[in-house]
């Protein structure tokens, strides 16, 4: 079967799995992006939370800046807190490579997003399951992504809300008339419940970047499910 192309090459290579160091072992996060990095990530997904805009706490600045060394490949921060503009500061000083927030913990959204794209760092808004599609209409011209989650946020090994499936349709559609419009292309990345038997629906609908923590981290063989992630990619795209 003719494969798939974009933009001239195949449409699998666009996309790319960003393992959640959330599932990881903190007591070894360095060996584990280094791990997981050979195992074939192509970003690290950083879940920052604050006890205070999600009812859990992870790490900080200072965690991304001693893993930074480790980390080959893009550091993909998701802030999941409030206030939000003086962390976006101290991750990009950290090493974040992308910076993602929630609309809801920002009190001046596009100022948060300049505060990104000023630091020098890709920038993305993260909409929850119940958050509308049209919080991103006026903003699309500062997004390098949107990052949909397909579960509530706050922990890792939750499972994928299918609904979320609507969303991400909904998603693409809009961001490729945007890019019929603009010539931009804003990637989507979809977060939660991402495992190798969903990964395929979840492209299919749309997304191009899917974060996995404890479909990873919670096995043995990181290489094996990421192959099993583009194996099933591959049989849906080519
Ligand atoms: C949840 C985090 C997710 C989570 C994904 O708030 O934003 O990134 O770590 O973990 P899994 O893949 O186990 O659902
Ligand atoms: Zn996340």
């Amino acid at each position: 079967m003719k494969q798939k192309t974009l933009e001239g090459k195949p449409i699998v290579q666009q996309f790319r799995i960003a393992p959640s160091i959330l599932s990881a072992d903190f007591a070894r996060l360095g060996e584990e992006v280094t791990r997981v990095i050979e195992a074939g990530a192509d970003l690290i997904h950083f879940d920052v939370m604050d006890n205070h805009y999600v009812p859990n706490l992870t790490f900080g600045p200072m965690v991304c800046a001693a893993l930074k060394p480790y980390s080959t490949v893009p550091i993909d921060v998701h802030l999941m807190v409030e206030p939000v503009d003086d962390l976006i500061l101290s991750f990009a000083k950290a090493g974040a490579d992308i910076i993602t927030f929630h609309p809801e913990a920002s009190r001046h959204i596009d100022r948060s997003l300049s505060l990104i794209k000023d630091s020098g760092c890709r920038a993305g808004l993260v909409l929850n399951p119940a958050t509308p599609v049209y919080v991103l209409e006026n903003v699309l011209d500062r997004l390098d992504m949107v990052l949909l989650m397909s579960v509530n946020p706050g922990f890792g090994g939750q499972s994928f809300i299918p609904q979320t499936l609507v969303k991400i349709r909904q998603v693409r559609d809009l961001l490729d008339m945007y890019e019929g419009e603009s010539g931009r292309k804003i990637a989507i990345e979809v977060d939660g419940g991402i495992k190798t038997d969903n990964i395929a629906a979840v492209a299919a609908a749309g997304a191009d970047t899917f974060v996995a923590g404890s479909a990873i981290f919670g096995q043995a063989d990181y290489k094996a499910v990421i192959d099993k992630m583009r194996q099933e990619l591959a049989s849906a795209f080519s």
